[in-house]
């Protein structure tokens, strides 16, 4: 049986469709009307409730949002797998995670070095940023970032699910790290050219400085020191690190990666009026 985290989510409702066919489980947090699949109500805030739907040779979708509790509740699941004889996790990380890291990037780096050291065979999916995050960025024709002039890699969350599908579908494969990339890097004054096009109504870039963008994640409810912290990582991932593309989303599903011009085309309804 295939095991999916985090259904309800941007990959995991991609990667469930794509698992049509196959015995599934969709593990949600809550009850959902729209989940017309076979699922299991669970939550990573209580691991051995994910722990108990695991079984020997199972395969396991490892994802979910993050909160503070995201490390502790991730490495006890693997451990569960470990001690389930699952066959294979395939989890989602995010591109450069390290331990120590600030934000996502350090929990992601502390998960993915337990993984490794689990014993369990693993998949570790290192994305960019998601294009859909895009639409909740954008205010009154304004998309505010701390990212500089330099370009940025944004990747569709459906090409994740992609190539969470084809490794969760074929026999087990040697254990790897996955970088996984949009077909190309565009500077945030492009990308908001590029959401103008398709909506058909003007949308400005507006670069800040990092404490100016700092205040005003603030105002927008994101509490000290996240908002400080967001805003640096825009800053860094600006500084031309997340430029690069690979052809790891290719090499493994047999198509390239949606460029931004289709996710927007596919998901104009999304952003605010
Ligand atoms: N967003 C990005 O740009 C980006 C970039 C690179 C890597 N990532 C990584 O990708 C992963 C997914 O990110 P996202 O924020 O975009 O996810 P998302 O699509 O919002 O989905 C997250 C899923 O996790 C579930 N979930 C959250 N907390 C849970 C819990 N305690 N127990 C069970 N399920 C829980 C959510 O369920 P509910 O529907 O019940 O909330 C949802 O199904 C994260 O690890 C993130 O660090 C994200």
């Amino acid at each position: 049986m295939i095991v999916v985290t985090g259904a309800t989510g941007s990959i995991g409702r991609a990667l469930i469709e794509r698992l049509r066919g196959h015995d599934v489980l969709a593990v949600v947090r809550r009850p959902a009307d729209d989940l017309d699949y076979d699922h299991a109500i669970a939550d990573f805030d209580e691991p051995a409730t994910i722990g108990r739907l695991l079984s020997p040779g199972d395969r396991l979708f490892l994802n979910s949002s993050l909160w503070p509790g995201f490390v502790r509740a991730h490495r006890a699941v693997i451990d569960l797998a470990a001690r389930a004889g699952v066959a294979q996790v395939v989890a989602v990380s995010v591109r450069d995670a390290t331990p120590g890291a600030k934000l996502g990037g350090g929990m992601h780096g502390e998960v993915d070095a337990h993984l490794r050291a689990s014993g369990v065979p693993w998949s570790i999916l290192q994305p960019s940023g998601f294009m859909q995050n895009l639409p909740r960025d954008v205010r009154d024709g304004h998309f505010y970032g701390s990212y500089g002039p330099k370009e940025v890699n944004y990747i569709d969350a459906r090409d994740i699910a992609e190539v969470a599908a084809a490794l969760l579908t074929r026999p087990v494969g040697p254990d790897a790290d996955h970088v996984l990339t949009g077909p190309e890097s565009l500077s945030h004054a492009e990308i908001a050219g590029e959401i103008s096009a398709a909506l058909g109504r003007p949308v400005r870039y507006v670069d800040l400085p990092v404490p100016e963008m700092a205040a005003h994640l603030e105002r927008q409810g994101i509490p000290q020191p996240h908002a400080a912290d967001l805003a640096e990582l825009m800053a860094s991932t600006g500084d031309g690190r997340w430029a690069s593309t690979t052809s790891a989303v290719e090499d493994l599903t047999g198509r390239p990666p949606r460029p931004l011009a289709a996710f927007l085309r596919d998901h104009k309804a999304d952003f605010p009026r």
